[in-house]
């Protein structure tokens, strides 16, 4: 168990655009700088003993961005496949790929082919489990999970049944968001398993978001007190 009884953090990783556009740099470069944001932040997590984590990289939604914008983003995603895997798996992190990954749809073949050799290579690392989320949308993940139960001749959906063909099955709910760039909204961001999270909105735009931050958003979390809907005293 982590400091603080984290299990999952989930973090939506807002504002590359803005940092860039604040400092006349182009939108992808703010994309490149938050890149090298998310190995700080998992080298920190690792430090501090978060089980699992996940982050948001790209939307189902987010296809709607100019042709240059995402044709410059999957660029990068595949550089970061094939540059920094080898790097994630000395550090002991596994990692999964969360989001629709559906052959012949809207992720190249040479992108899925990728995150298959990926989470292969990294599958027994023990450190840190990482969920990037690729293609994402909170919402599709739950009328896929449910149409695998309907295709599987279930009559009775349960929140149990399904939350078992969700893309994160098995794993821990996350026990806090925090969203980066100062907008406060989920942006269809695991809408499912974040019923019950404790929610932090940093004004920080992604690429300037520190490890002091991150450290002190841990620390405060400990301080928050989770209910569940229920009284404090029957927790
Ligand atoms: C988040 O940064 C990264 C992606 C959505 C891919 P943005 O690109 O949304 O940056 P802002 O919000 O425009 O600053
Ligand atoms: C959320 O950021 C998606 C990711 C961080 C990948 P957006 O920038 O796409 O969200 P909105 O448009 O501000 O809601
Ligand atoms: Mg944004």
């Amino acid at each position: 168990m982590a400091k603080a009884g984290i299990n999952h953090i989930a973090f939506i990783m807002d504002g590359n655009g803005r940092w860039a556009q604040a400092r006349g740099l182009s939108r992808l470069d703010g994309h490149k700088e938050g890149a090298n944001t998310l190995r700080t932040v998992v080298e920190t997590l690792i430090e501090q003993n978060v089980p699992v984590a996940s982050f948001y990289a790209f939307s189902s939604e987010n296809w709607g961005r100019p042709k240059a914008e995402v044709e410059g983003l999957m660029l990068l995603l595949k550089n970061y496949l094939t540059s920094e895997v080898d790097k994630l798996a000395e550090k002991g992190a596994k990692l999964t790929f969360v989001g629709d990954r559906t052959k012949g749809g809207k992720l190249s073949s040479s992108i899925l082919a990728l995150m298959d050799k990926a989470e292969e290579k990294t599958k027994d690392g023990t450190a840190i489990h990482l969920n990037i989320c690729i293609n994402y949308g909170g919402q599709d993940e739950i009328a896929r999970a449910v149409q695998k139960l309907v295709d599987a001749g279930e009559g009775v959906i349960t929140p149990k049944a399904i939350e078992s063909q969700l893309d994160t099955a098995g794993q821990p709910m996350p026990d806090l968001c925090i969203r980066t760039g100062g907008e406060q909204r989920l942006s269809n961001f695991m809408l499912w398993q974040l019923s019950y999270a404790e929610l932090f909105f940093s004004k920080s735009y992604w690429p300037a978001f520190s490890k002091e931050e991150l450290t002190q958003i841990i620390q405060d979390f400990s301080g928050r007190q989770r209910r569940f809907g229920k009284l404090p005293e029957n927790q």
